[in-house]
């Protein structure tokens, strides 16, 4: 059968690579991206695209039936630094955008679903190293609420109506094609644009607070890996951890500095501090290695290496 594939966020941080990869692997016409605003040249010259409010529910189905849409990938979300913000606009939007999905996959209008989760899913009292699939989560932010709710609908809906969802929680994600927004884990991209642009960069955490990360592109290759990998083999229902490295501010400016030995790093904590301390510094992914043969590749140095680069 022929896939036909909607991305809905298809503009954000991770929806415009996601979109331009899975355009590369089932072709540019079968891969819808959506939004509720246009994207940068090359995804909206590449293939369809649609505005649509990820929240309207009979917008997104009409979509879904014109194109015969038969797998979605959710990655609009209100991130966690804006949601603390906007709590109940944050809240309508994850969850509302994330029921109107499932219930599409429950009237059997799709058959795969893919939504992000997130390393938020955690709180102050989940053990911070290493942090396990299942342990104590209870998370302390609207963003985390949200995501961790979220997830328990996931299994529920697999459970109960057979909604083939998967589901990852990212850590925080680095990449140059497209900014992240409103996110705790930013300083991770913004420190490169800065240390190109101006030589510094005013870090919003505290030079000790070890977060997990990600680049993008290791992110990108475990989405479409596990959307692809047999039914049997996913016996994560809720959200798979998935650990790319793991660093404080200060090593990676330490990092920066290997190529740009003039850059400097300063420190001012901000609301974000918090956020930050009540997350894991480390995931331990061992069922995402052995249920799907998850590896990541990217390390902070080739990582580094990357995106100086790429943003020169
Ligand atoms: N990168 C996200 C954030 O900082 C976490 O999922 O909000």
């Amino acid at each position: 059968m022929q896939k036909y594939i909607l991305i809905i966020g298809a503009c954000g941080q991770i929806g415009t690579e996601l979109t331009m990869a899975l355009r590369e692997k089932h072709g540019n016409d079968n891969v819808i991206a959506s939004d509720i605003r246009e994207g940068n040249d090359s995804l909206m010259e590449s293939g369809p695209f649609e505005i649509l409010d990820a929240t309207d529910y009979d917008a997104l189905e009409e979509v879904i039936a014109y194109y015969e849409i038969n797998e979605v990938y959710l990655m609009a979300a209100m991130l966690s630094a804006t949601a603390e913000k906007f709590p109940m606009r944050a809240w309508n939007l994850n969850m509302n955008s994330l029921f109107n999905v499932l219930n599409l996959g429950k009237e059997k209008k799709i058959d795969k679903i893919f939504w992000p989760s997130s390393i938020a899913v955690f709180g102050p009292n989940t053990p911070k190293e290493n942090t396990a699939q299942n342990t104590v989560m209870e998370p302390s932010t609207v963003y985390g609420i949200s995501k961790q709710s979220g997830e328990r609908w996931c299994e529920y809906y697999f459970n109960k109506f057979d909604v083939d969802v998967r589901s990852i929680r990212y850590p925080g994600l680095i990449s140059w094609k497209t900014m992240p927004g409103g996110g705790t884990t930013d300083y991770a991209v913004e420190i490169y644009h800065k240390a190109l642009s101006e030589g510094a960069y005013t870090c919003f955490l505290k030079k000790d607070t070890a977060l997990p990360m990600m680049f993008m592109d290791d992110a990108i290759r475990a989405t479409m890996q596990l959307m692809e990998a047999d039914d049997d083999s996913i016996k994560v229902r809720s959200s798979y951890n998935l650990s790319g490295m793991s660093f404080t501010p200060e090593e990676m400016a330490k990092s920066v500095q290997e190529k740009l030995p003039s850059f400097k790093m300063s420190y001012e904590p901000d609301f974000r501090q918090a956020i930050a301390d009540s997350w894991p510094s480390s995931i331990d992914d061992t069922n995402a290695r052995e249920d799907w043969d998850w590896k990541t590749e990217f390390d902070l140095k080739r990582t580094t290496y990357e995106m100086l680069r790429n943003l020169k």
